[in-house]
């Protein structure tokens, strides 16, 4: 008998892609159950083939459940994923609520795998934050050759990174500007559409904002404490797909040519770099795929060993749901977790 799989916030745009994902990699699951607020109650969504509909999470017993994927913010987790993990059932949690915690491992498989055992402190194991996984998967193996010793990052990032309505606002923006109709920002502080926003989330005293804190923060939990790194991240009119300009500085010498072969042997890495116009990955190729693509590769002159790149992926995908799931599946690679009713 295979897995008893929860996905709560089944409705948003990680949610939904949870499902497609679990479906397109077969995994190993008898049931999946849809779960969302009350007001998603008896609202279909799609798991491969089959229609389910949707639960209400204040009324759902877990019990039965061997992994919830959960993905419907910081407030929900906070309250929910210690009940769902005292039912004995792991949590994979998609918001920053665990993500620091020291019981919570937080793990991206092709960069710390290992550490996912860690769950047991707490049932519970964090996914990172989307402009974190995207970048570890790339450095990791650089880091593993020449020892990264600082990392200068400017992002890009998709309007779907903030949910479901960020994504409504770009649509609606766009033909209000054409139409002549009038703009209200909602979900951005300012407009969207043919713009650009250096802000997401929260400004913190330094004047950083909490997104760019938390790549620096989450890039020494999963990679290495010694990584020094510095963020600047902005949102911009793309619908899926975040993109970074990286600049790294390493401890010893690696060339642009065997960062090129290091990286298209690594995990979950995709290499697309052919110097010449349209010889790199944007975000409306990415979209939809699993890679993290790698383009743009050259050598820092500023710097005595140094090299800049454009790292692009999926933010839904790479940057969420499909994380989870590759945990779900590591877990069960690793014999971590049993299905319930196999046990009984
Ligand atoms: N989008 C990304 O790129 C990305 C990347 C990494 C992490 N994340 C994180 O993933 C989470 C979800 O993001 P999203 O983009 O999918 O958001 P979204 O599209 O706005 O969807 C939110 C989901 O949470 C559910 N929900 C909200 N309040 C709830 C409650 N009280 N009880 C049960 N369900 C509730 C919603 O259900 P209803 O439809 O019933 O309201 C919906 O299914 C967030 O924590 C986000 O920070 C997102």
């Amino acid at each position: 008998m295979g897995y008893k799989v929860a996905v709560v916030g089944a409705t948003g745009n990680v949610g939904r892609e949870m499902l497609e994902i679990l479906a397109e990699r077969a995994f190993p699951a008898d049931e999946v159950v849809a779960v969302a607020s009350r007001r998603s109650m008896g609202v279909e969504v799609s798991w491969g083939e089959k229609a389910l509909k949707v639960k209400a999470l204040d009324t759902f017993d877990f019990s039965d459940v061997d992994i919830c994927l959960m993905s419907a913010g910081s407030a929900v987790s906070k309250e929910w994923s210690p009940r769902i993990a005292a039912e004995g059932a792991v949590v994979i949690d998609n918001s920053s609520c665990w993500r620091l915690d020291p019981d919570v491992p937080l793990i991206v498989p092709e960069v710390n795998a290992e550490a996912a055992a860690g769950f047991r402190r707490k049932g519970i194991i964090a996914n990172p934050n989307c402009s974190t996984e995207q970048l570890v998967v790339a450095l990791k193996p650089l880091h593993d050759r020449a020892t990264i010793k600082r990392v200068v990052v400017a992002t890009y990032q998709s309007v779907s990174g903030a949910g479901r309505e960020a994504m409504d606002e770009l649509f609606a923006q766009t033909r209000a500007i054409y139409v002549t109709d009038p703009i209200e920002p909602k979900q951005f502080p300012k407009r969207i559409a043919f713009n650009v926003i250096p802000h997401i989330d929260v400004f913190m005293e330094d004047g950083f904002t909490k997104e760019e804190w938390k790549m620096v923060a989450e890039t020494k939990k999963i990679l290495d404490p010694t990584i020094k790194l510095v963020a600047t991240c902005v949102r911009v009119p793309v619908f899926i797909g975040h993109s970074e300009a990286v600049n790294i500085e390493f401890a010893q010498p690696l060339s642009a040519d065997e960062a090129r072969k290091i990286l298209r042997d690594a995990p979950g890495c995709l290499v697309v770099d052919k110097r010449e116009p349209g010889g790199y990955v944007t975000p409306h190729e990415a979209a939809g795929e699993d890679a993290t693509y790698i383009s743009r590769i050259r050598e820092d002159p500023t710097v005595d060993s140094g090299l800049v790149m454009w790292i692009v992926s999926d933010n839904l995908r790479k940057g969420a749901a499909l994380n989870a799931v590759q945990i779900a599946e590591a877990l069960i690679n690793r014999k971590l977790i049993q299905a319930k009713r196999k046990a009984a």
